[in-house]
């Protein structure tokens, strides 16, 4: 009997598993084509499907957004490439939906028919499906390395805002060393590392530092929205 290959479902901190593919914009070489840039690769259950199609619609219109953040996306589902240019046209000739019409995807759409790329990322999860990928997201940074993912089922189309939140988030927390509180926004206060000696305990609790300490090792600052903005958007 031939031996199953059980491959480790890819974690945060792993270096992005590499793969060649077929997109609805040609071929790529992932994740090297976006060496220097942000990337969200994220699956879909399958086209021609009403929650998939509310998805690509909304992302699809946030596509400027992403780039202004210096963010690629990149999408996969297990249909073939017909398939997926059939069902982007479709979405744009045909499909109104929130005010959102004559959408065009503009990011590549990967066809993995052989559901290579889905195994490879742990997309094909059996208890859920093991015929569709769940509504999987990794965000993958510059030098290629997982740094969040996230996973919803079949049947909920996934917060695009809240996506956005979380690249703002992760390249804010790089740019000034910090750390952001449940819920965060730009402009909000950020939460500085926690005290690493007993004298800044001190400090911070005696309030000489420019800081709100809600306890010697909860503490917050400041953090300008215009400041957040100009580090982590393209100029
Ligand atoms: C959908 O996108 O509508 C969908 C896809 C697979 C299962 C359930 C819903």
């Amino acid at each position: 009997m031939e031996e199953t290959k059980v491959r480790p479902m890819p974690r945060i901190g792993d270096k992005a598993p590499e793969f060649k593919a077929v997109t609805t914009q040609g071929n790529i070489n992932f994740p090297a084509d976006y060496k220097g840039s942000w990337v969200i690769l994220f699956s879909h259950p399958a086209d021609f499907t009403p929650v998939c199609t509310s998805e690509f619609m909304t992302f699809a219109s946030m596509e400027k957004r992403f780039e202004e953040a210096d963010c690629k996306l990149v999408g996969l589902s297990v249909d073939g490439l017909y398939s997926h240019i059939a069902w982007l046209r479709t979405i744009k000739e045909k499909i109104e939906y929130k005010g959102m019409k004559d959408v065009e995807v503009k990011f590549p759409l990967i066809e993995d028919i052989t559901m290579e790329v889905a195994h490879l990322y742990g997309m094909l999860q059996p208890g859920e499906s093991s015929t569709k990928a769940v509504r999987a997201v990794f965000f993958i940074d510059p030098k290629g390395i997982i740094r969040a993912i996230i996973y919803y089922p079949l049947s909920m189309g996934r917060n695009f805002e809240e996506l956005y939140r979380a690249l703002i988030a992760m390249k804010t927390a790089d740019e000034f060393s910090i750390a952001t509180p449940a819920d965060w926004q730009p402009g909000d206060d950020v939460i500085v590392p926690t005290a690493g000696s007993c004298g800044v305990a001190k400090e911070r609790m005696e309030n000489k530092a420019e800081m709100t300490c809600y306890d010697w090792f909860f503490c917050t600052k400041k953090l300008n929205k215009d400041k957040v903005l100009k580090a982590v958007l393209k100029k």
